[in-house]
């Protein structure tokens, strides 16, 4: 649906921004992308190179096989009209209510009062607006505000709906409920979203697959699954555990002394990572049952993302060197993903 090819962004001016440098994205029709990543990342430069509302300074941007860069005038505000767009901050007009700012680009669309009411009262009744439609911004919430801005992105009957921050200005709750009113969205009307976030909690929430933008490059991209359970950058990594964490926490990890050599009378100490049905296996006991060691849980956990579970378990195999040694490779044939991750002394 979206094909971004060799797309850079060099803003120019006194300082020269390089803002994208060479981005190429393929996003499927249906899908719901996320793309992370810290402040100055690119991302807003990235979604808006998606609608031309930035120039990409070279590259190619297919929107619905359209080339949008070569698109101006009436013919770039025709192919717009399948591309929605929401704000962090809403953009909503102050002295409309909510209606006339959901009717606003229908109006300068030049469609009439009748076609216009038709078409949007069944997205305001999906964005639970109905009973609203009088209000001013000013009366409304912030998700409220959100359900407006989503509902002004779909009066157009847009393909794909670009998100920039939609829900960094509301608080958890409230960015829960617009992230399923998305994902509702994205199933109802089959709607390509694309979103951005610097909150890896978004992309956790809804998103099929992720790309983690720094410094204007992508420096992995993958299903949410895939990066969540074995993110490869240092970055990606830093934005998963802002929200799952893999590790042990620094006190337990000082008091483990761990040893990078397997000397007499230490144990391995082991990071498993499992996901989807093996999380229900019983591992530990099976280890147990087979190879006779003591099997210590140090630290662990079970998170969802999209209904399939993943999860991680430090542990430490007490017993003889053999034992544990037949277990390390027992382990390594399963389907799990298994880290010897040092060595420490027994009984922990
Ligand atoms: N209109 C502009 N003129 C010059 N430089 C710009 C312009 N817009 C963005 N930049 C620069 O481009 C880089 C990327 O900015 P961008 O707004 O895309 O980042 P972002 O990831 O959206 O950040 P944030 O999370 O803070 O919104 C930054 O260094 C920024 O200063
Ligand atoms: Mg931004």
């Amino acid at each position: 649906m979206i094909e971004l090819t060799h797309i850079s962004k060099v803003y120019d001016g006194p300082n020269k921004v390089t803002a994208l440098k060479d981005i190429s994205l393929s996003i499927k029709e249906g899908e719901i992308f996320g793309v992370i990543g810290q402040s100055g990342a690119g991302k807003s430069t990235l979604i808006r190179c998606i609608n031309m509302l930035e120039r990409p300074t070279s590259g190619s941007v297919l929107v619905d096989g359209v080339e949008m860069t070569k698109l101006d005038g009436n013919a770039l505000r025709e192919q717009r009209k399948n591309i929605g767009m929401i704000f962090q901050h809403f953009n909503l007009l102050s002295s409309r209510t909510v209606y006339e700012n959901v009717a606003f680009p229908l109006e300068l669309q030049g469609m009439s009062k009748d076609e216009i009411r038709q078409r949007i009262l069944p997205i305001l009744d999906i964005v639970k607006l109905s009973d609203r439609l009088d209000n001013y911004p000013s009366q409304l919430s912030g998700g409220q505000k959100q359900r407006v801005g989503i509902a002004r992105a779909l009066a157009s009957n847009p393909k794909v709906l670009l998100c920039d921050e939609a829900t960094s200005a509301l608080d958890p709750q409230t960015t829960k409920s617009i992230l399923e009113l998305l994902k509702d969205i994205n199933e109802k009307l089959k709607l390509t979203i694309v979103l951005i976030t610097h909150e890896m909690q978004v992309i956790k929430e809804i998103c099929d697959r992720v790309a983690v933008i720094e410094g204007g490059i992508i420096i992995e991209e993958g299903p949410v699954l895939d990066v969540f359970t074995a993110p490869k950058e240092k970055t990606t990594r830093e934005f998963v555990g802002s929200i799952i964490s893999h590790k042990l926490p620094e006190e337990a990890w000082r008091h483990l002394n761990v040893q990078k050599e397997w000397h007499d009378g230490l144990c391995p100490l082991i990071r498993l990572n499992f996901t989807g049905d093996v999380t229900d296996e019983p591992i530990v006991a099976g280890m147990i049952r087979r190879f006779g060691l003591d099997v210590s849980i140090l630290f662990g956990g079970v998170d969802y993302i999209q209904d399939t579970s993943f999860g991680h378990l430090i542990i430490v195999l007490n017993g003889s060197r053999e034992s544990a040694e037949q277990a390390v490779a027992y382990l390594e044939g399963l389907p799990i993903k298994s880290e010897v991750i040092g060595y420490v002394a027994a009984n922990h």
